[in-house]
């Protein structure tokens, strides 16, 4: 794990910057929190304080199960976007999906040090494909799940620059100002409260900082409208989000349709 994410985490307790001194056998200076730190996951989740997260949807419980964990990229996640967005969302540009292609081009990597934080991770398909792209970039993976993080922890091995946290979106354990970018694929639909999450993100990223985010818009046809009431799954209507994103305090939104999904951008002014 890369000590470079030391300096921008906050201890999930106290709120003390910095707290840690090293990742192994970390410990708070200032509370005494010692969180684990297990196979390449620094778990940030204090169970002192709310317990183990209980997940609040059926959708979430099979994020925590590590058989779907395991086949969420290759069978999961694609049946369930070709589902919920039809098939435009798999659109493919030079060979890799369209989707990557377009939140690594609009977080623009080349033209900012980072550190980027991919919050949701899953598995960590970005978290590799933003460490490969920014190899001299810290690049932090964040997620809730214990199970997908032990996936992402394994196919993340060989990236340097990576480094796994478990913790909750809607409280990130990281420094106002710590991230010139945050990657935020396919979860939005997923938080309780993504307001909150909207807030997080703002004040974790630096003045001038890029919020890419991709979710699920207002579906016009019936199979996707049907699926996503199935399985419980909200729909963002991009005009709603763009005045709801202004509001919070990002300028400069802009939006890129997959199908029935999109890619958006925001800047943190
Ligand atoms: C549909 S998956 C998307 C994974 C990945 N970003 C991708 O695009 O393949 C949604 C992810 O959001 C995570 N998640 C849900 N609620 C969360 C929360 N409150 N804090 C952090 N992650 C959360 C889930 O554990 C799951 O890994």
């Amino acid at each position: 794990m890369d000590p470079a994410v030391l300096p921008i985490l906050v201890c999930p307790r106290c709120r003390t910057a910095a707290p840690f001194a090293h990742l192994r056998h970390p410990r708070c200076h200032a509370c005494g929190l010692e969180p684990t730190e297990r196979s390449g996951v620094l778990d940030l989740i204090d169970v002192a304080i709310g317990g183990e997260p209980t997940a609040s949807s059926t959708e979430q419980r099979l994020m925590e199960s590590d058989l779907v964990a395991r086949v969420y990229e290759r069978l999961w996640r694609p049946t369930f976007v070709r589902l919920l967005a039809g098939k435009g969302a798999g659109a493919a540009v030079g060979g890799i999906s369209g989707e990557l292609f377009i939140h690594k081009h609009s977080l623009s990597l080349d033209d900012r040090p980072g550190p980027w934080l991919d919050l949701s991770c899953g598995p960590g398909a970005f978290v590799r494909a933003l460490a490969a792209a920014a190899p001299g970039a810290l690049v932090v993976g964040l997620d809730i799940s214990r199970a997908m993080l032990d996936v992402a922890a394994q196919r993340t091995s060989g990236y340097s620059n990576a480094v796994l946290v478990r913790a909750d979106a809607h409280a990130l354990p990281f420094v106002d100002g710590a991230f010139g970018g945050v990657n935020n694929a396919g979860a939005l639909h997923a938080y309780d409260d993504p307001e909150l999450v909207f807030r997080e993100i703002r004040r974790v990223l630096r003045p001038g900082g890029i919020y890419v985010g991709s979710t699920f818009a207002e579906a016009p046809s019936l199979v996707g409208r049907l699926a996503a009431r199935a399985a419980g799954i909200r729909r963002f209507d991009t005009s709603e989000l763009r005045a709801w994103l202004q509001r919070i305090g990002f300028a400069d939104y802009e939006d890129v349709r997959l199908g029935d999904a999109f890619v958006f951008r925001v800047r943190r002014p």
